[in-house]
């Protein structure tokens, strides 16, 4: 068994296999495509985060560091957009790992894309929760932090009991968005499309009622001086702060997850993953910059700091505040939509494989959608968002993400080798520079996160063993039809 263990699908194979699994509907447009990718990207990274690493790493350099994670993103983004244009069938990057890399690789990468998934839709589902919860504040219905807050507290102690039960209101958001997930993916993507303009026009109305409040000497010094302390300013903050601010680009990836219901995935999908790339990543810098000529980069560390720059506007503007709330409300919803509808169709993927139990693989005889799998992780992501806190999860989603990004930029060299006249309607440019750029700029912000987040991802990957070679290794049908051909 062991001796399969780098198995391959070939790319005949998967071509197969995407005309056979026509039982998921095709009707994303490459304008669908582009909306999910921001709809996912847009979230808990610029409204929550983006203050705090500011504060406490980067100061108004964070724009820096919002363009470092950047162009770590498209080198890894190019390579996802070869990938997704020659396979265009569910299950990103672990599917191209099947193709490059072998079995045991692509389960490497399955797991690790359940733990972006999975983990990023509990987060932003918490970060949902506290906009929520202030917003109402702001109408003056007050919802008790004993069912709003996670029941423990995650600082730079460790995990301590909060006095809290449970995150309801994140709950209740994972709650709804997977039924609708279950109802179908067209209506779900007509959801997405509204809200992304919602959150897209809140945007540009901060930048550009912002701009005029802009106080130039907020900028100066524009990367504030090292504190001496490795990490807090100068340099090693600004690395830092991109693999924080690294959450914030999570997602683009997911455009490739849903290939299987594209059109033309050939053609679209690489224009799905690079234009919502570039859209946000443009809007990141801009609110960014923003953000640190309004507000001075140490009052940044709060949990609404798009809000706290609304303040400095004066009473003349506060009207602003309640309408800002809502676009993140919107913006948050649709991020947790997609990573939910991301991770159910890698559990039917690797369902369908016999890599995960067979139950995974089941598609609704009237909705047309996976419904099991979709199911199965809104049980388990509303679970997590109740419970955890949301420094704790986000952490451990980057690096996961990060993990898979350095995989899939590796498979692109080892695909030009392994099969360089298979047809592909996009190729990444200047291959090996652009994937090895890829890999080492993921891995030098992998190296940036905390110690603890490493051993948390070690634990996770061996729960993922366990699965594997208890599982997987026995059901897996690469084997068998390898086994059964001789
Ligand atoms: N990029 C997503 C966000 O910032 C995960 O919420």
């Amino acid at each position: 068994m062991i001796k399969n263990l780098f198995i391959k699908k070939t790319l005949a194979e998967l071509e197969i296999e995407a005309k056979n699994q026509n039982s998921l509907k095709r009707h994303l447009t490459a304008m669908n495509l582009v909306l999910l990718g921001i709809g996912c990207v847009i979230g808990a990274g610029i409204f929550v985060l983006t203050g705090s690493a500011a504060a406490i790493y980067a100061g108004p350099a964070v724009s820096i560091s919002f363009a470092i994670s950047a162009i770590g993103c498209m080198f890894a983004g190019l390579c996802y957009a070869e990938f997704a244009s020659m396979i265009p069938i569910s299950g990103s990057a672990y599917t191209y790992g099947y193709a490059t890399m072998g079995e045991f690789i692509a389960w490497i990468i399955g797991w690790d894309l359940i733990l972006e998934y999975l983990f990023g839709s509990a987060t932003v589902a918490v970060g949902w929760s506290g906009y929520v919860v202030s917003f109402l504040n702001y109408f003056g219905i007050h919802i008790p932090e004993k069912i709003s807050q996670s029941p423990f507290i995650y600082d730079t102690n460790g995990l301590h009991v909060s006095g809290a039960i449970i995150n309801f209101p994140a709950m209740f958001i994972v709650a709804v968005l997977t039924s609708l997930l279950v109802v179908g993916i067209k209506e779900s993507a007509k959801f997405n499309n509204i809200i992304v303009i919602v959150k897209v026009v809140v945007i540009l109305l901060f930048i550009g009622f912002g701009v005029s409040y802009i106080d130039t000497a907020n900028w100066h010094p524009f990367i504030p001086e090292n504190t001496g302390q490795f990490q807090h300013f100068g340099f090693t903050g600004i690395l830092t702060a991109a693999g924080v601010v690294f959450f914030a680009y999570i997602g683009f990836d997911a455009v490739s997850t849903a290939s299987q219901e594209a059109v033309n995935p050939k053609r679209d999908m690489p224009i799905g993953i690079l234009v919502s790339l570039a859209v946000c990543t443009i809007l990141y810098i801009a609110v960014s910059l923003v953000l640190t000529g309004i507000v001075n980069y140490k009052e940044l560390n709060v949990p609404a700091p798009i809000s706290a720059a609304i303040d400095k506007f004066g009473p003349s503007l506060n009207w602003l505040t309640p309408i800002i709330e809502i676009g993140a409300i919107a913006g948050l919803s649709s991020v947790v939509l997609v990573l939910l509808m991301g991770q159910s169709r890698v559990f039917y993927i690797m369902a369908h494989d016999g890599l995960l139990w067979k139950s995974f693989a089941k598609i609704h005889p009237k909705f047309k959608t996976p419904h099991v799998t979709t199911i199965v992780t809104g049980t388990v992501a509303g679970i997590v968002a109740g419970l955890f806190p949301i420094g704790l999860l986000g952490e451990l989603v980057s690096i996961g993400t990060l993990l898979a990004f350095v995989i899939v930029s590796i498979g692109i060299i080892i695909l030009r080798k392994s099969e360089p006249d298979a047809p592909r309607t996009f190729r990444t440019p200047w291959v090996p520079f652009v994937p090895i750029m890829g890999a080492l700029i993921c891995i030098v912000e992998m190296a940036s996160l905390p110690f603890d987040t490493w051993i948390r991802l070690l634990v996770w990957m061996a729960i993922g063993f366990v699965i594997y070679f208890t599982y997987g290794i026995k059901h897996s049908k690469a084997r068998q039809q390898r086994n059964q051909n001789g």
